[in-house]
């Protein structure tokens, strides 16, 4: 970290710790009803500065402030899952489960006064612990060892809050955000373009947060959607805003008649798209803004990026589809932002897990991923073709290495063989990517096991697909959307 610290005993003078910036106490082999326990001064933790103690460190700030600490006659020794609250300081753009590494028979029972617990254990229901206006923070488990894969994170967080290291950045800070979107809308109306996806759930949350009910949120069912995907908006999302659903595939599938040109068909989505939006704005009355959840790197592929103009690669329908005199303004709160910030937002919004961990799918939806002209019966095959790989993925347990996978319809027919007779019918192609910016990828290895089912099912449960081809191209060359 680059960190001036000094490694001290228990009973260094704490006069000559007023110099310090911040103490941790460490963990260690005691156990607090021995009486050979090691004990820190308790002036310590008026010092003004901010204190952490690990593991016994915890165990001992919790029994010297007036806590109780429990013997274990079981404790928790090698690898656990810790629920956190990513509000707290020390978790600061951490999701909310994190790995750890436990190594303890003792563990808190009662927290002092002043101290809320920030973690849990299904074993260790006080994992972790603060005073967050004394700035005094315990953790019970081992930060400093690599078995707990985001420790330096908690680390850093607490030499920030020694004001070691400079504060988070603004742009992550929810009430500066909301604060800012506040001052910004005023008392206009806003309309959200909600796709249900993580951007636009991140972004309709913010602004809700921020204007509550002038926020109205469209999502546009525009039949190039996924299996099941608007009836689960309707579920999660009707209670929550004020979400208004619109039925609009007949009017994108007469848009899209006949074109089968890549960037055709996307501008033509994005402003059928736009119309839509435009017309339903017009029946609320009074709309000044339009809220989209596009984010930087939809920018730069659109040729909007921070600085000079970039290479155009395809137009994002969010962004590369608007119209100039759209007669909205534009209110892009994650405009700066990559994914993975995003979704860190969206643990500290406190969003569902199934949200945050959602795979992104593109604003032309089934659009792009049926290759050439779009049709009804051609959706209904890559729309079930999509199920299954996406039944086997999550089946298989690879989401976590995985960050999209999906079928594309490749409009190519090639000759196979179903029962005994000759079958002339569609390829299906299976793509399967990991990346952390969607700028590049890597093509991770899924088991060929998992690739032979998926296969099997395919050709097995969809009569028209006769041969299935597994995509294993990276970026550059291969844009995740084959179109
Ligand atoms: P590409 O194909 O450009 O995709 O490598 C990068 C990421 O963006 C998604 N994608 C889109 N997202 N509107 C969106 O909101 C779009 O028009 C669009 N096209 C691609 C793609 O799924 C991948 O996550």
């Amino acid at each position: 970290m680059g960190i001036d610290a000094e490694l001290v005993q228990h009973d260094f003078p704490t006069a000559k710790l007023k110099v310090a910036a911040g103490i941790i106490l460490s963990g260690g082999p005691q156990n607090l009803s021995e009486n050979t326990s090691l004990k820190a001064d308790k002036k310590i933790f008026a010092l003004g500065v901010p204190v952490l103690g690990i593991c016994y460190g915890m165990q001992l700030m919790a029994h010297m402030l007036g806590g109780k600490v429990k013997s274990g006659k079981s404790g928790e020794y090698g690898p656990a899952k810790i629920q956190l609250n990513p509000d707290s300081d020390l978790f600061l753009s951490l999701y909310n489960e994190q790995e750890v590494w436990m190594s303890h028979g003792d563990s808190v029972r009662t927290l002092p006064k002043g101290f809320s617990d920030i973690a849990s254990t299904p074993d260790c229901p006080h994992a972790a612990m603060e005073d967050s206006i004394r700035k005094l923070y315990g953790i019970q488990f081992h930060a400093e060892v690599d078995h707990t894969p985001h420790g330096r994170t908690v680390l850093k967080n607490f030499a920030r809050t020694c004001g070691l290291l400079p504060s988070s950045a603004n742009k992550n800070n929810i009430k500066h955000m909301v604060q800012l979107i506040r001052n910004q809308v005023g008392k206009d109306k806003a309309l959200c373009a909600f796709s249900g996806g993580i951007d636009s759930v991140v972004a309709a949350t913010l602004v809700s947060k921020a204007i509550g009910k002038q926020l109205t949120c469209i999502y546009v069912d525009t039949g190039l959607m996924r299996e099941g995907e608007t009836e689960l908006l309707r579920k999660n999302y009707s209670n929550i805003f004020n979400l208004k659903i619109i039925r609009a595939e007949k009017e994108f599938l007469t848009a899209l008649k006949g074109l089968t040109d890549p960037e055709s068909k996307r501008k033509t989505i994005g402003h059928t798209f736009i119309k839509i939006f435009e017309r339903e704005a017009k029946k609320l009355k009074g709309i000044k803004w339009l809220v989209q959840g596009t984010l930087y790197t939809d920018a730069i592929s659109s040729g909007r990026g921070r600085g000079k103009a970039t290479a155009v690669i395809k137009s994002h329908h969010n962004v590369g589809g608007l119209p100039e005199k759209l007669g909205f303004k534009l209110l892009e709160p994650l405009r700066d932002m990559y994914k993975f910030e995003v979704r860190l937002l969206a643990a500290q919004l406190r969003l569902p897990a199934a949200t945050v961990h959602k795979q992104p799918f593109p604003g032309p939806g089934l659009g792009v991923r049926v290759i050439g002209e779009v049709t009804k019966d051609k959706l209904e095959i890559v729309r079930r073709a999509d199920k299954i790989v996406e039944e086997e993925v999550v089946a298989a347990q690879l989401t976590k290495m995985i960050s999209q996978y999906f079928a594309i319809l490749s409009n190519t027919k090639t000759v196979g063989v179903k029962g005994d007779g000759r079958s002339y019918g569609q390829m299906i192609g299976i793509r399967a990517i990991y990346t952390t910016d969607y700028l590049t990828l890597s093509v991770p290895e899924i088991p060929y096991s998992v690739l032979r089912k998926i296969v099997s099912r395919i050709t097995n449960e969809i009569k028209e697909v006769t041969r299935v081809v597994y995509d294993i191209t990276p970026k550059p060359p291969g844009t995740v959307e084959w179109e």
